[in-house]
Formats: structure tokens, C-alpha cells, sequence
């Protein structure tokens, strides 16, 4: 499938720094950021590295992971720094119909965070990545980026074993939250995969439970009480 044209972003971002150091992204006029204010590096380890890949990355190989909305790329870094370090092969599908602009991409500091050549290399790669092919590092990260919306993308069935979820927040998008894209989302995972998700709101969780998930709370990054983590059955 050939490269769609680039989608006008309908939010002006602007870059800010939060509470642990490292950068997110506003959106300007709205309260809602890319990441918790409270630590966005923080946030990504705690809700999508720890509550998701760590629990999958040693059960299977290779790794399938779903992420809606690559946004700065965060996760994808913080899960290509996995996959070298413990050795696995990770293929890693992101949806994002609104890439940041250049200038943004290079203005935020994780690289800096990490000093580390590999770090680079990966934060480039992810930026780079086209939807036609994979691009990988080391063999062993391997990623796609689809710029469409989720809404509009086909999505292989049982597919993932780890989905993603990072869609700005239901006040921002309410159209993302609904029983309908995570029903799209169960019949893409594997029978017990698992999706991580930031957002604990009742009316989300009942909308996943509604999709054939079971859903669990746990406790959530400083500055949050609860997020949630969902199994296929
Ligand atoms: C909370 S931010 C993403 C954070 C990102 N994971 C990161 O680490 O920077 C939400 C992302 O979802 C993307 N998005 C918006 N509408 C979408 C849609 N319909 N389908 C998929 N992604 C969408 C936005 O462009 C944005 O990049």
C-alpha cells in the first residue's frame, strides 16, 4: 500500500518540559499533553514498559505490539532499548495519522536523556519508519509506522500479543474511547494479550469490558491513582 498523504494536525503543539526532566508536547489552548506533566518518561515506563512489555517480552518471540498513537515516540524508544538489551525480536506496528513536524522531533530530549549511540539511532528509525516495510535495528526492533487513523485502518486479526493504547484522553477524544475501537482492537490481539492504557475512567474500562476484555486496575505513575491494564480471553 502506498504512503498516504500527510493529514493536516488539527492541534498546534508546543514543546514543554516535565516534572522528571524529560519533554512532552502540549496542546496549545487545550489542557492536554502528550504525557503526564508529572514525569512523561516516568509515565511511559511505568504504564506501557512496565505494566505491558515486561510482561510479555520473555514469553514470546517474535513479539507483536500494536501502539495507537506514536505521537513523540516514546514508547517505541523505550521499547526498542528493550529488545536490544534482553536480545528479542520485537515487531512493533504504530498508527499515527498526525506525525510531528521535524522541528518538534528534533527538539525534544530523550536522546540526550539516554547518551547513548544506539538511543539515537532507534529515535531515528522510529521517526523514519514508512508503512510499507519494517526498518530495524540490530535485527532485532523491527517498525512500521501507518499514518492513518485507527478508525480507518485495517488491523490484522489476532495478530498482537501487546497493545499500546495512548490516545489523547476521552475530554480530548471521546471517539477513541468507545466499545467500537476496542472491539477493532480485541480481534487484533491474540487470545490472551494484553492492553496498557493510562486512563482508569469507569466509562473506558466498561467500554473494554463491553469489547470481550477483562480488565484490571493498578496503581498508577506519581500524579495518577489508577491505570488500566486489559486481557483478550
Ligand atoms: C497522547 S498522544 C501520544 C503519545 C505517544 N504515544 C508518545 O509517546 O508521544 C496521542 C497520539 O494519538 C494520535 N492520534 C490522534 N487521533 C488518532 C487516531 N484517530 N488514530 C490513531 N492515533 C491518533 C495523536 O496524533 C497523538 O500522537
Amino acid at each position: 500500500m502506498a504512503q498516504l498523504p500527510v493529514m493536516e494536525n488539527p492541534w498546534k503543539l508546543e514543546l514543554i518540559n516535565t516534572s522528571d526532566g524529560s519533554h512532552t508536547i502540549r496542546l496549545a489552548g487545550a489542557d492536554e499533553q502528550y504525557h503526564s506533566i508529572n514525569g512523561a518518561l516516568q509515565e511511559s515506563l511505568h504504564v506501557f514498559i512496565n505494566a505491558g512489555l515486561d510482561e510479555v517480552i520473555d514469553d514470546f518471540q517474535p513479539l507483536h505490539i500494536l501502539e495507537v498513537g506514536l505521537g513523540t515516540g516514546l514508547n517505541a524508544l523505550l521499547t526498542a532499548q528493550n529488545s536490544i538489551k534482553k536480545n528479542k525480536v520485537v515487531y512493533y506496528d504504530a498508527i499515527e495519522p498526525f506525525p510531528l513536524d521535524n522541528e518538534l522531533i528534533k527538539g525534544l530530549n530523550y536522546t540526550t536523556l539516554f547518551n547513548d549511540t544506539l538511543i539515537s539511532q532507534a529515535f531515528d528509525l522510529i521517526h523514519h519508519a514508512g508503512n510499507e516495510q519494517y526498518s530495524n535495528l540490530q535485527h532485532l526492533f523491527y517498525i512500521r509506522c501507518f499514518q492513518q487513523r485507527i478508525q480507518e485502518l485495517h488491523l490484522q486479526s489476532e495478530k498482537y500479543h501487546l497493545v499500546y493504547f495512548d490516545a489523547f484522553g476521552p475530554d480530548t477524544q471521546p471517539e477513541m474511547w468507545t466499545e467500537e475501537i476496542f472491539t477493532r482492537i480485541s480481534s487484533s490481539m491474540k487470545p490472551g494479550a494484553i492492553v496498557a492504557t493510562y486512563c482508569a475512567k469507569g466509562a473506558v474500562r466498561r467500554a473494554m469490558k463491553s469489547a470481550g476484555l477483562k480488565v484490571e486496575k493498578l496503581p498508577g505513575p506519581p500524579g495518577k491513582r489508577e491505570i488500566t491494564r486489559a486481557v483478550k480471553m
